[in-house]
């Protein structure tokens, strides 16, 4: 298989505007160009500002709606510097904003309707190269699941974790420490105004979620893929380096527009296997696999849960960040970040793969010092010797399921115990605090219709509150099973993504309260104790559920989607297509 070459060098040869794609709109003299030209004059722009210069489209996923992103305006401002200091001329195009915080049901159910946004968008204007500004969770496949198809040079910076917040004499972690204070609330253990405190300060600044959550896990996947540049995952959104990140991104967009250095020139099957040993060493977030899936697919590369779970038993995890390990992004960025990492890890990667930089990931993190053994932990001394997260199958999930095993209760790591069965959320919802609930700290939660198509959107509920009764009796963990997702920020013993999910017939459709279900992580095993006759009684009495709506982009979800297993993506949108470029006019 071909290894991509070099990137074309940057001399002054290479510079022919004539090879540039936006040529084509401002170049010829014919009367479409004619409109092209005298509009960006209509817009204040000269001859100067555009003629015989690449075109950088910024794509920015600002909005007042995505808390994360609330500095992207004075970053799209210093991206545009760097594409003006290299002799581009940058242009700013909003895209659809995936804010985490206030968009319902989920943000997942639109990850693919950005992605869709983007490659169009690419596709349909001048536009030589991309810088991509994302960072909340959803938003960073999206922009790479867009900017692979389009296969347009593209180059991703990421908004950078927020600082971490303190409160009291505590440091707190963003979506972990809410969870944790939750429960102690609902236990009784905290008052009122201690937990107003806490909304007052554990979001402390512009930027995204600052554990290990999937914003950074998907940031620092991406900065492994090549797609970004040295150490941008880690760093702070509103440090000052991260203004400087900004700039030399623009700067470095111009030459790859120059270079026509497009993902299909860097990205291999190679740079995927970089991305998943990379989310595994840093106890990344189990929403990472649905997104590399997804994305491998764009590349028309197959990722197998397999393969996930291959290199998951031989990757140790060295990030010791929460809520896997203790530490927050900010520390790993000062403990050396990402490359500092990778750096002890050389012999698992793939350090031929290309990056965006034009050099290698070997070039990229060749020299990358760890300042602080306890935040990247050294080869010999891992928080676990094999990856985080496990991939588990059995009767419940013939396709799979996953499980963060580093953020779970060791103990409940292998575990049997009868089933609690919600058929939907609201019932979960409804039912869990109610102090007659038939539960106990061995039951198994099982929640159903949750998945991709039953929710619909594959929500972040698997990480299902603990009856408030239990917890009053001290139980922090439990088993819980189900077809959803859970926020990269969520830890327990939380067994998500089983496929097929129950609406679309899957097995964890015909669970009863009170069956019994076995869990082996390190047989990597799940399996529900039912005979085949009453199995099959079940299935012949199952009604499935219509989870199609009668129109709009829920129809068009609905009726393409892929499961869990085959990361999410429409079917339609997988792959890229043979010829990006808009027809003649
Ligand atoms: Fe945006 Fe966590 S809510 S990154
Ligand atoms: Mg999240």
């Amino acid at each position: 298989d071909s290894k991509p070459t070099s990137p074309a060098g940057n001399t002054n040869e290479s510079r022919d505007p004539a090879r540039l794609r936006s040529h084509r709109w401002f170049g010829p003299d014919d009367l479409r160009s004619f409109g092209h030209r005298s509009r960006l004059k209509g817009a204040g722009f000269d001859d100067s500002d555009f003629q015989g210069k690449p075109v950088i489209g910024i794509l920015n996923t600002w909005s007042d709606l995505n808390t994360c992103h609330s500095h992207f305006p004075q970053r799209a401002d210093e991206v545009r510097r760097g594409i003006l200091q290299a002799g581009g001329f940058p242009v700013e195009v909003p895209v659809l904003s995936l804010g985490e915080m206030l968009m319902k049901p989920t943000t997942m159910l639109y990850r693919n309707l950005l992605a869709m946004e983007v490659e169009e968008v690419l596709r349909c204007h001048p536009i030589d190269a991309a810088v991509l500004m994302g960072g909340c969770d959803k938003t960073v496949p999206a922009l790479l699941m867009g900017a692979i198809s389009a296969d347009i040079p593209s180059i991703f910076l990421p908004a950078g974790p927020m600082l971490k917040a303190r409160w009291k004499d505590q440091t707190l972690g963003s979506g972990s420490d809410v969870w944790k204070y939750w429960d102690e609330r609902l236990a009784g253990n905290l008052c009122d105004a201690d937990w107003k405190g806490i909304e007052n300060c554990i979001a402390r600044s512009a930027g995204t979620c600052m554990t290990m959550g999937t914003a950074s896990t998907m940031a620092c996947i991406t900065e492994a893929m090549g797609f970004s540049l040295a150490g941008a995952a880690c760093t702070p959104s509103v440090l000052s380096q991260h203004s400087r990140l900004a700039t030399q991104t623009g700067r470095r967009a111009v030459d790859m527009a120059w270079e026509d250095f497009r993902p299909s020139k860097f990205m291999t099957a190679g740079s995927i296997d970089n991305g998943v040993i990379t989310s595994l060493s840093i106890g990344g977030s189990t929403n990472a696999i649905v997104h590399l899936i997804a994305i491998a697919g764009r590349l028309g590369i197959e990722l197998t849960m397999d393969r996930f779970d291959q290199l998951s038993d031989r990757t140790p995890v060295l990030g010791d960040i929460r809520p896997g390990g203790r530490y927050l992004m900010e520390d790993f960025y000062d403990a050396g970040g990402l490359p500092a990492l990778l750096n002890r890890m050389t012999d698992l990667l793939d350090t031929d793969a290309l990056t965006v930089s034009g050099v290698t990931l070997g070039q990229q993190i060749n020299g990358a010092e760890v300042i602080d053994d306890e935040v990247i932990r050294p080869r010999e001394n891992p928080v676990s010797p094999v990856g985080g997260t496990c991939v588990l199958r059995g009767n419940l999930a013939p396709s799979g399921c996953v499980i963060k095993s580093i953020a779970a209760d060791k103990r409940l790591l292998k575990h049997r115990g009868p089933a609690l069965v919600f058929d939907n959320y609201p019932a979960m919802k409804a039912a869990i605090n109610d102090p007659d609930l038939d539960v106990g700290a061995d039951s198994v939660l099982i929640l159903r219709n949750a998945g991709p198509l039953g929710a619909p959107g594959f929500p972040e509920w698997g990480m299902l509150p603990i009856p408030q009764k239990l917890l009053r009796q001290g139980v922090r963990d439990m088993v819980r099973i189900s077809d959803a997702r859970m926020s990269g920020t969520s830890y327990g013993t939380c067994v998500l993504h089983i496929a097929p999910e129950s609406a679309a017939s899957g097995p964890l459709a015909l669970v009863q309260t009170g069956d019994m279900i076995a869990i082996d992580v390190e047989a990597r095993t799940i399996h529900w104790e039912v005979d085949d006759d009453e199995a099959e009684r079940r299935r012949s009495a199952w009604v499935a559920p219509d989870v199609t709506p009668p129109r709009g982009y829920g129809r068009l979800y609905a009726k393409h989607v892929t499961q869990a297993d085959q990361g999410c993506d429409f079917d339609f949108l997988v792959g890229r297509s043979p010829d990006a470029e808009p027809s003649i006019h």
